[in-house]
């Protein structure tokens, strides 16, 4: 395969995580997953004591964290102070606090720095990278060979999150997914990315998905 980079961006539970590890696996590409970042970022400052809500508390944490990406599309890809922390930054705790996070200027500099850096890795490699985020396509790699902006109606999205969460309460997901996207859209640096092509996942299965993706990668590439 072509050494590219596919920024994937989207809402969550749109489909765009499963997606974006599903061809990269394919593809034999990397695969860079920055919402575990923000997690594994939130996760330290809630362990550490760190008020989430205190924005000058965050920006001066912010550097603190060692984060690290594996490059195995199907393994745990964030790694926190390098230890696992897959289960953790899924946790009730960690979705309330990572929109706040997110927004700190502070800790968006530091892991756009970090994604780039890791990018710049696979590009090196000769193998290619798939990263998924908000701001892929607009901040982090604007110059990315193939873009994709990934959404699917609230309610699909609520039931895709709840089941990955392990069976927790769609409509009670949805409210949270809801509230996250309000403070993404607002203050977090999403958007459409200029030039991308915009895949509605909700009628389609994941394998269909994954197969219209790898289509586009085949005709841009
Ligand atoms: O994609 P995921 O739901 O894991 O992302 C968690 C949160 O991390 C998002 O709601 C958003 O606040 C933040 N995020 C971000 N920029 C990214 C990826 C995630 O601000 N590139």
């Amino acid at each position: 395969p072509a050494s590219i980079v596919i920024a994937v961006d989207g809402t969550s539970g749109s489909g765009k995580s499963s997606t974006s590890r599903g061809v990269a696996d394919r593809l034999g590409m990397r695969y860079l997953d920055t919402g575990a970042m923000y997690r594994a970022m939130s996760w330290w400052m809630l362990s550490n004591g760190v008020d989430v809500h205190d924005t000058d508390a965050v920006a001066a944490a912010a550097g603190k964290p060692v984060i690290t990406s594996g490059t195995d599309p199907l393994g745990p890809t964030i790694a926190l102070d390098g230890a696992d922390v897959s289960v953790e930054i899924r946790s009730d705790k960690v979705n309330g606090a990572v929109s706040p996070v997110a927004t700190v200027p502070e800790v968006r500099a530091r892991l756009v720095s970090l994604q780039q850096e890791e990018i710049a890795r696979a590009l090196a490699a000769g193998t290619g990278i798939v990263v998924e985020g908000r701001d892929i396509g607009t901040a982090v790699w604007p110059q990315a060979a193939v873009k994709l902006y990934v959404t699917a109606d609230p309610a699909a999205r609520a039931a895709r999150r709840a089941a990955e969460e392990g069976g927790t309460d769609a409509d009670a997901v949805r409210v949270s997914l809801e509230s996250r996207d309000k403070i993404d859209s607002t203050k977090g640096g999403a958007a459409v990315p200029e030039g991308a092509t915009h895949l509605d996942t909700t009628p389609y299965t994941l394998e269909e998905v994954i197969a219209q993706v790898i289509e586009i990668v085949q005709t841009a590439a």
